[in-house]
């Protein structure tokens, strides 16, 4: 016998019901980008490795170790062979179209969304996968569109907050940071590189060669006996200039006056490397975010937060373009299913039934009748369902009891279709409720079925 063959390891096959919370999700949060005037964006899958390696960072853990990359050899002479990487993430993806179709050229602000899978080689855990799925928005445009203002930074904020609040989610934190400018970062990291030099040997492997490649990337270490180093180090407020702290004050001012509340958290300096002055990630209670030293109680089992963000001033410029400020976000979408669910296990909805499960009563022996009566109730199911009704099909040759027992669990009334209701038109329906049967004419069969008062 051959081998079963299962899921790649860091990679899961999403099934009903599950995939209905999923829907749900992604329902609100088309629902929430419209309303802020948000337009859908999907680029490919896989990207040119350069693309990563330029915008997120040679140094990030997700370059230099969770890419999935392979060279795609050349099929034709005209071809070349070429690196390509299974997207980590999606900004890079959608300032290179962006770039690449020339939405800078209107003048207007880029608002795009996106939905859609990520991949990083990370250790496979509760809340994450290699392969995970990532909501995200982003806002871009020239300097003259208004993409610099703190106010973009706000309204961002203020909409993921709302769709949050929307989505239910209680327990959540926003916590914000600025870290600067280029030129800020540039002056904090030399900051932090002469404050690391006496303390880096006493720190973990990763820490030592950062502090070295890029000193940075030390505030993102999780390994606890680093921890009271990195609280003693140089903080990146102290570096900002004043137009980055002007920047940062308006955004906060905008969040206070919209009455967002907001944790300040000057280590949050993110996992990639494109970010300049705001950002953020949202955490759920019980999940620290990203390089917080507290442990907190992992409600979910992961060690991260749900959703991160900032700013990326230089970003379309990295990447060939022309000057395009922006802010963004993503959500993880594995992650938040997962915060739902424990939520609704708490407090666990009713269960969703059809409205009727139709059982056609066929003759097993006479195989004319039995496709008559089933090609009857394929007619009836279509009917009703043209109607608006959530209806599941039968099958003639099921006995009746068969049928009685698939339709309680399904659906909340069955509806006997055989050669004499077919005759009549009047159909024999059981409510399960009840347990009422009630003679119903075809032509009202839709109405009964769907007031709570037939029940
Ligand atoms: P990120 O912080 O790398 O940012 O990822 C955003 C979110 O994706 C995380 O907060 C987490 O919820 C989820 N996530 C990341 N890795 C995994 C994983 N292995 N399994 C499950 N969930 C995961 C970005 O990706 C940036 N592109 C966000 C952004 C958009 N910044 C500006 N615009």
């Amino acid at each position: 016998m051959s081998q079963t063959l299962k899921a790649v390891r860091g990679t899961r096959d999403l099934l009903p019901p599950d995939t209905a919370l999923w829907n749900r999700i992604e329902a609100a949060a088309r629902d929430v980008f419209a309303r802020y005037n948000f337009g859908e964006i999907r680029t490919p899958v896989f990207e040119e490795t350069t693309l990563f390696a330029r915008s997120v960072g040679e140094e990030t853990d997700i370059v230099s170790k969770e890419m999935y990359t392979w060279e795609d050899r050349a099929r034709a002479q005209s071809e070349k062979s070429q690196s390509l990487t299974l997207r980590p993430e999606n900004t890079a993806g959608v300032v290179r179209a962006a770039i690449e179709h020339n939405l800078f050229e209107s003048g207007q602000l880029q608002k795009l969304y996106y939905i859609g899978p990520q991949f990083r080689r990370e250790r496979p855990q509760k809340g994450r996968y290699r392969q995970f799925y990532q909501i995200g928005a982003e806002v871009i445009g020239p300097p003259s569109s208004g993409s610099e203002s703190p106010l973009r930074d706000a309204e961002i904020l203020e909409m993921l907050a709302t769709l949050l609040d929307e989505l239910g989610i209680t327990g959540w934190t926003l916590h914000l940071n600025s870290v600067g400018s280029s030129a800020d970062r540039a002056r904090y990291n030399e900051t932090l590189r002469a404050a690391l030099e006496p303390v880096a040997p006493k720190m973990c492997q990763d820490c030592q060669r950062r502090a070295v490649t890029n000193p940075l990337r030390v505030l993102d270490c999780k390994v606890p006996e680093d921890q009271p180093i990195i609280d003693a180090l140089p903080k990146i407020a102290d570096s900002l200039d004043e137009d980055s702290q002007a920047h940062f004050a308006a955004v906060r001012s905008a969040l206070d006056a919209a009455g967002v509340p907001y944790t300040l958290n000057n280590r949050l300096v993110r996992g990639l490397d494109y970010y300049t002055r705001t950002t953020f990630e949202f955490t759920h209670r019980g999940l620290p975010p990203h390089g917080a030293s507290s442990a907190g109680t992992p409600v979910l089992g992961a060690q991260n937060a749900l959703l991160g963000g900032g700013r990326y001033d230089g970003l379309s410029e990295m990447l060939g373009g022309p000057r395009a400020p922006g802010i963004g976000f993503a959500i993880g979408l594995d992650r938040l299913v997962l915060t739902l669910q424990a939520q609704l296990d708490q407090n666990p909805a009713p269960r969703q039934l059809a409205d009727a499960f139709i059982a056609p009563l066929g003759d097993a022996i006479d195989a004319t009748k039995l496709q008559a009566i089933n090609a009857a109730a394929l007619v009836l199911a279509r009917e009703l369902r043209h109607k608006g009704l959530w209806i599941e099909l039968g099958e003639g040759s099921f006995r009746l009891k068969k049928s009685f027992e698939a339709a309680d669990k399904i659906a909340r009334h069955i509806v006997i279709l055989g050669e004499d209701e077919l005759k009549s038109g009047i159909l024999t329906v059981k409510n399960f409720s009840t347990g009422k049967q009630t003679k119903v004419p075809r032509a009202e069969l839709a109405v009964f079925l769907s007031t709570p008062a037939s029940e």
